[in-house]
């Protein structure tokens, strides 16, 4: 239901690198991997809560804190460009379970009059989803959201029951994609590093970071 800025100077720092045109397609990936962790951490901070355990050094007995919730982690991975972005995402949840959705803007169709892509959907494969699990949706970009919005359709029939929290993830994000992930899914908390500044005529981000499953793969 609100939209949170990941401000930590590491997030920033990686993004400005992830942004430079000169950044080659390894730099590229391995900057995703380290924003998708710093990310995590971040989520860890701002939203998950830890209990006070009573922990044995090799001294003393002591009052420690442990993260609730990290058995609970579900983390839906949206092909291509969110490969990179998961594998980060995963240092920071280890024992999260995965789910997979391939969704793609069908961009020979070009943007519609309401601002959205048509969305086709090659494959869903997702893990159980239960009330207790938070849920963390990630694509490094969030442009028009017809593609988020295609794929919280899917993971919310599929899971039948809300979780406790849902997290839409992206490195980048358009003002459009935010508004209209936030109408369609109130339930959703907004997560990004950077709301960017407009789309253009072919719906990429400006100034963004040009195509990131591209940039990535190819
Ligand atoms: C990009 C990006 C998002 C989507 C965002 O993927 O990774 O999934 O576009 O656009 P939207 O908010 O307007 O729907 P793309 O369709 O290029 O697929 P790819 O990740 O396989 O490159």
């Amino acid at each position: 239901d609100d939209a949170y800025l990941i401000t930590h100077a590491l997030a920033k720092d990686t993004l400005s690198r992830l942004r430079d045109v000169e950044t080659t397609q390894v730099a590229f990936r391995k900057g995703l991997v380290k924003l998708g962790r710093i990310c995590g951490y971040e989520i860890i901070d701002g939203a998950m809560e830890t209990e006070y355990v009573t922990i044995q050094t090799p001294l003393a007995e002591t009052t420690g804190e442990h993260v609730k919730g990290l058995d609970n982690v579900v983390i839906i991975n949206v092909l291509r460009a969110a490969t990179p972005f998961v594998e980060g995402l995963l240092k920071a949840f280890p024992r999260a379970k995965q789910g997979v959705i391939s969704a793609g803007r069908d961009e020979e169709a070009g943007m519609d009059d309401d601002g959205g892509f048509p969305i086709t959907i090659d494959y869903v494969k997702l893990p159980e989803i239960t009330e207790k699990d938070t849920v963390i949706v990630a694509d490094p970009m969030l442009a028009t959201g017809s593609t988020m919005c295609s794929v919280l359709d899917h993971i919310l029939e599929n899971a039948g029951v809300d979780p406790e929290k849902l997290f839409v993830l992206s490195a980048v994000s358009a003002p459009d994609g935010l508004l209209r992930v936030d109408s369609e899914f109130p339930e959703v908390d907004l997560l990004t590093v950077s709301i960017d500044d407009y789309l253009d005529d072919d719906g990429y981000i400006v100034p963004g970071l040009g195509d990131a499953g591209d940039r990535a793969f190819r």
